[in-house]
């Protein structure tokens, strides 16, 4: 890419896109700009020998660390519901913040869709303004969203049929979350290694009946996970996808063949519910926030989510929520 990636961002644009947001997707004061609906969770993270080998991150050497997740639902609205119908479910989110033993941390992000269909912030803002608009609650619509992007941005295409086929997920524990940006590891060489990560299951993908539409309510999947971990732990492998010669670095849009290698980083465990899930709804997962041994890779949106997490962060710190919480 001959563009600097910060040049397709900027406060400007940073107004431009939240502004879109909070107008078209029902934001209420005080929440979040998007996965103002959430969890949260204490865990620890525990990485594999193999990963040790191709990043000096200390993440990877110090043995088990602990961790703070946080899962939400995707929606500007707190009040959102976590499915448009039986077959289709609104994107979620997991946000992990791993504890370095240096005393500082790093957090990574990643959503339920199996692709991103925006590749720039213009692109983002075109895609809330021309598809939020008409529905109750923030959802989007896949036929507006495909009828929009399809002839402007065809590299949108797996993004849009991903949004659009995105089945409700039985629980935060049975969903795959992918991160999208690549990212590089950086051995103790200096050798860098183009990577994408994405956090499986280890309960498995399972999605609920579409029949049991009718019996669930709205919300569901926050009470589901705190019934669910208040009986046994939940774990997620982190798994790397490797990029190989040619592989598109800076483009979140195409996705790498799944016949790219994968390492296994390591499992992310959580135990027990947070005893302050506001407050950890008020931190920011800034996913450039990346420790020595892993290095930004140039995909302007992962610069830009920077800028506008920070920039929601100081918007809802000079509001009062309103006084009814959701679930
Ligand atoms: C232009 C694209 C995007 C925009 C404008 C955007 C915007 C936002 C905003 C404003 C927040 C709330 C920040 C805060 O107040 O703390 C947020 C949270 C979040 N975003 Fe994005 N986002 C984008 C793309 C993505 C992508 C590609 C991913 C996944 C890789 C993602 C995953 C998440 C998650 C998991 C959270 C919740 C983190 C938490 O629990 O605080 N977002 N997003």
């Amino acid at each position: 890419m001959s563009e600097s990636p910060h040049k397709l961002g900027g406060p400007a644009r940073v107004k431009k896109v939240l502004g879109a947001m909070e107008k078209h997707m029902n934001n209420v004061p005080g929440h979040k700009r998007g996965h103002a609906r959430g969890i949260a969770f204490h865990g620890h993270f525990t990485p594999t020998p193999e990963i040790g080998a191709l990043s000096t991150a200390e993440l990877f050497h110090s043995g088990r660390i602990d961790v703070v997740v946080r899962l939400s639902n995707g929606g500007s609205s707190p009040y959102l519901a976590d499915r448009v119908d039986g077959k289709r479910g609104n994107p979620l989110g997991m946000g992990v913040r791993f504890a370095l033993p240096s005393g500082d941390h790093t957090s990574w992000t990643a959503l339920n869709l199996a692709a991103f269909p925006p590749r720039t912030p213009d692109d983002f803002h075109a895609m809330v303004v021309n598809t939020r608009a008409a529905l109750p609650g923030g959802s989007p619509h896949p036929l507006r969203m495909l009828a929009f992007l399809a002839p402007r941005i065809p590299r949108a295409l797996p993004g849009i049929k991903a949004a659009a086929t995105l089945a409700p997920p039985e629980s935060f524990a049975t969903a795959r979350f992918n991160g999208f940006h690549s990212y590089y590891l950086v051995d103790a060489d200096g050798r860098r290694q183009a990577f994408r990560f994405r956090f499986m299951p280890v309960a498995g993908v399972a999605n609920i009946d579409p029949k049991d539409d009718t019996l669930l309510p709205p919300q569901y999947v926050v009470s589901e996970i705190k019934q669910r971990v208040e009986q046994a732990p939940v774990a997620w492998k982190l798994v790397f996808q490797l990029a190989q010669e040619g592989d598109e670095i800076d483009d979140l849009r195409v996705l790498w063949p799944e016949s790219r290698p994968q390492v296994v980083a390591g499992e992310i465990v959580i135990e027990r519910l947070h005893e302050d899930s506001e407050a950890v709804a008020e931190w920011v997962f800034d996913p450039t926030r990346m420790p020595p041994g892993i290095e930004l890779s140039d995909d302007p949106l992962l610069h830009f989510r920077s800028e506008a997490y920070w920039e929601s962060h100081r918007r809802r710190s000079r509001e009062t929520k309103p006084a009814i919480l959701p679930e």
